[in-house]
């Protein structure tokens, strides 16, 4: 696929510091058209203070920012247009209505924003709830009735901080379909999230950071690629025997962990190694999957004692 020439964000060397903190360390960031992108890191690494900066909200203490080809120094607060999001949690006033502060949202918009409401509300599926009070709506509700906040805009950009903290396994899986049917039609998204589940199933593109810094960059393809084998916790009749066999088989790896072995292995080798301990009389009592691949990946990348190298990562590759 040829990469079309302008990103919907492009930013350089981004940094900023609160007193003693450097929450963003000199970050590049890439964000293609039309993509999911996904900011990954654990509490901290600075995923809100960058989206932050994006926003505009924040001015950086170091850096450069282009956003829809547009940068600030040259287009002021249009710099923005085309743009929409919240960070940390969006808010409301919960004595009115979902509509009615979706009403208020648009007229401080002005534009076209008001003939959008209804659309927005189908699209996040509050129609029905929209004219009761947002104090007494869910959290999940809550976030909808944000992403509709910012689809008056009819954004091309849509930036969304941990769009589904706080959300029960439903909610998350409508906040997933809602991101997925924007992107469909064509809204280059870019998220963050603490959650490698959440990212992997929804962005095509991945940014992990880890104390303000990046430590991968790059299409979801490559960090599957760098993955290594899932970990399995495995208890049989004979541990002692099991472990030995893990040794015999190929592609398969094991260590005791307590009173179970944790097995690394492919899932086609797992299958042999498994109906291997069957045949010799091993019974198999449990096995769990541990972390899956990209799990185990995300937290050797961010827990690390020192950051992995990023060089060979950080050259952005947006499509394969
Ligand atoms: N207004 C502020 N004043 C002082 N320090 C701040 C401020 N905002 C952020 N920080 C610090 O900057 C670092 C990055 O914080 P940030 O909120 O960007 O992280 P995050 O990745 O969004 O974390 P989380 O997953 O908890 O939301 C943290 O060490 C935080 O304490
Ligand atoms: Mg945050």
């Amino acid at each position: 696929m040829d990469e079309p020439s302008s990103p919907a964000i492009e930013a350089l060397g981004l940094t900023k510091r609160f007193e003693d903190t450097v929450a963003v360390a000199g970050v590049d960031l890439r964000v293609g058209p039309g993509r999911v992108h996904g900011m990954l890191g654990p509490n901290g690494a600075g995923k809100t203070t960058l989206l932050t900066m994006l926003m505009g909200l924040v001015r950086p203490d170091a850096g450069s920012i282009r956003i829809l080809g547009r940068t600030r120094e040259e287009f002021g607060a249009r710099v923005l247009d085309g743009v929409a999001g919240f960070v940390e949690s969006p808010r409301f006033y919960p004595y009115l209505s979902g509509r009615r502060n979706l009403t208020l949202l648009a007229e401080l918009d002005g534009g076209p924003a008001a003939s959008r409401i209804d659309e927005a509300l189908e699209l996040v599926d509050l129609r029905d709830q929209a004219g009761a009070k947002v104090g007494g709506y869910s959290v999940g509700m809550r976030q909808r009735l944000g992403i509709a906040g910012a689809l008056l805009r009819d954004p091309r950009l849509l930036i969304l901080d941990e769009p589904a903290s706080g959300l029960d396994p439903a909610g998350m899986r409508d906040m997933r379909a809602l991101v997925a049917r924007l992107a469909g039609d064509g809204v280059t998204v870019l998220l963050s999230s603490h959650d490698m589940g959440e990212v992997e199933e929804l962005c095509d593109d991945v940014t992990i950071m880890r104390r303000g810094g990046v430590v991968f960059d790059g299409s979801m393809e490559r960090l599957r690629e760098r993955a290594p084998d899932p970990a399995f916790r495995l208890a049989t009749s004979d541990d002692e025997r099991a472990l030995t066999m893990a040794g015999d088989t190929p592609g398969v790896a094991a260590a005791v962990a307590g009173r179970e072995l944790i097995v690394h292995a492919q899932r086609e080798h797992l299958d042999e190694y498994v109906i291997a301990l069957g045949r010799a009389g091993v019974a198999v009592r449990r096995l769990d999957l541990e972390s899956s691949p990209l799990e185990a990946l995300f937290f050797a990348l961010t827990e690390a004692e020192e950051p992995k190298e990023p060089a060979p990562d950080v050259p952005q590759e947006v499509a394969p």
